[in-house]
Parts: C-alpha cells; structure tokens; sequence
C-alpha cells in the first residue's frame, strides 16, 4: 500500500531545502489515527497542535481545522479502496527561509498531510503483551518544549537505535536525573495498589493524546492518577504497566529488560483490560 500525500493542499512530493521543519527543526507534527475515515481524537490532536504551534510563534491559519480536513477528504478521493485504518501524519513547519535562525515574518508556514498504512501487528501485542528495554539515551530537561510534539526527535532516534531485538517492541526513556518519561514512541503507565502512576511531562517528554484519555477514563472510573518523578525502581512493585500511543492505542508491557536489576514479569491485568475496552468503545483501538 503506498502513502498518498499533500503538500499546502497541493498533490507535490517535496518541499524546498530552506524549509526550517528540515533546517532547525522548526515545526510540529502529529500522527493520528483513522477508522473508517474519521481521524480519532480529532479535536485533542487540533488542540495540542495549536497550544503548541502557540508555543513556538507558529502562525497557523484561522481556518487550520478547516484545511486539514479538506486536506484529509482530498487524500481519501484519491484512493480507489479505502482502507477501514490509515495514519494521517500531519507536519507543519515554519516554512523557509529566514536569515539564520531569525524568522522572516512575511513567510507562510508549510502544512504537510500524508495517508499512510496503518501497521500491522500480527503477533497481537495488544492482547499479548511486550517485552520492554531500557534506553541508555536520556532526555535533555527542556521545559521549554515540554510536553509539545516538535520536530526534534533526535533523542527518540538515538533511543530506538539502541536495540534490534525484534521481541523487544519498545525502549523505556530516563531523563537527565535518571527519572522515567516515556516510550521512545509512547506514554508509559504502571498500575500499584489499584491506583495508576505515569511519569509527569512538564520537564521533557510528549504529552500523548491516548494519556490523557486514559487519565480521564481512570478518574471516571475512581482510580487515582498519580503523575510524578518516579525512578525505574517503582516499576518493580507495579501490578500492571503499559505503553500507549495513538497508533498502538495500549500495549501491556509483561516484561522489562534491565541491565541494573531484576524485574518482575507481569500479566495482563483488569485495569489495563479496561482501559483498552474503554477505548475500543471510543473508536481508539
Ligand atoms: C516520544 C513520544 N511520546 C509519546 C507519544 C504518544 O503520543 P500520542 O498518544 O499523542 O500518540 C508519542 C507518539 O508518537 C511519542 O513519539
């Protein structure tokens, strides 16, 4: 299956090499999820777009909701056999140019909206589990980009160039003081005593669109929500953990490969069997 993408509404394959997304890193993306044509959580995925293209002085048009929409119905046109998923990958920069890393205010932005496959996962790791590594690779503390979805991803390449191991489907982040943060792709949560736990992001780390349902889903169902600093030490006394994305939606995690201690494995539990029905019922696989 091939992707299908549009470049500032146009059907174009490339974009100027003065681009500040490719020069500096200028921009933000985000991959979204979409089931029978509909991108889900949409509105979450707008909105941590425009906080963070506010964020970093992007102007993005009054209409952007409007244009990414026509954007996305002009790609589903294209196909002759729609699939029932696809990821819609959505890339804005700054646009090009500028004198160095001053921006030139007059240039409009680029907007980059591709179609692709949605991946397949034949070894089920949703209902299986995966074994989980831990990266050597640290993130910067940088609240000033916390929490946003940039186009920075240097430390998630490094990160996930650490393993090779097919079985190990994901690669657990510390930052700089040795705290965890996240996947190198997702959002990690562990269950203790009934109560969830998941690293706070105001330091480094992605804010997931699919954290924050599940935090909204296990407070409607009365289960606390800690976020905090939490070493990879609190993992050994979790009851459940797990990684989500919007892609992935949750993957359990039953094992964690450590050089510095032993871990327990664990099982898919109740809360995490919730939590993954609760949002199959929103449409969020
Ligand atoms: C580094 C990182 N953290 C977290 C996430 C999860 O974000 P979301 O739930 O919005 O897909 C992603 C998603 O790609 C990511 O790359």
């Amino acid at each position: 299956m091939r992707s299908y993408i549009l470049i500032n509404g146009l059907s174009e394959q490339s974009l100027p090499v003065t681009d500040r997304g490719l020069a500096y890193g200028h921009g933000l993306f985000e991959t979204v999820a979409v089931n029978l044509s509909v991108p889900i959580a949409w509105q979450d995925h707008l909105e941590r777009l425009t906080e963070g293209a506010k964020r970093l002085a992007i102007p993005l048009p009054v209409n952007i909701q409007q244009l990414l929409e026509q954007d996305l119905i002009a790609l589903l046109g294209l196909q002759q056999d729609v699939p029932q998923r696809q990821v819609l990958k959505i890339t804005i920069t700054r646009g090009c140019g500028g004198r160095g890393y001053a921006v030139d205010e007059a240039v409009p932005i680029n907007r980059i909206v591709q179609l692709n496959p949605f991946p397949e996962y034949p070894d089920q790791p949703s209902q299986k589990g995966v074994a989980v590594t831990q990266c050597q690779t640290r993130l910067a503390l940088s609240p000033q980009l916390a929490g946003m979805k940039h186009l920075n991803r240097l430390e998630q390449v490094l990160a996930r160039a650490e393993w090779n191991d097919a079985r190990i489907r994901e690669g657990l982040v510390l930052d700089g003081e040795g705290f965890l943060v996240e996947g190198t792709m997702s959002n990690l949560f562990w269950s203790q005593g009934g109560n969830l736990y998941t690293p706070r992001l105001d330091r480094c780390g992605v804010k997931g669109i699919v954290r924050q349902k599940i935090i909204s889903i296990a407070e409607q169902n009365g289960i606390a929500v800690h976020e905090g600093l939490y070493t990879p030490d609190s993992l050994a006394d979790a009851d459940e953990v797990f990684v989500c994305n919007s892609i992935i939606a949750i993957w359990p995690v039953t094992r964690f490969n450590c050089d510095q201690r032993q871990y327990p494995q664990w099982g898919v539990g109740p809360i995490t069997r919730m939590l993954q029905s609760r949002l199959s019922a929103e449409g969020i696989y």
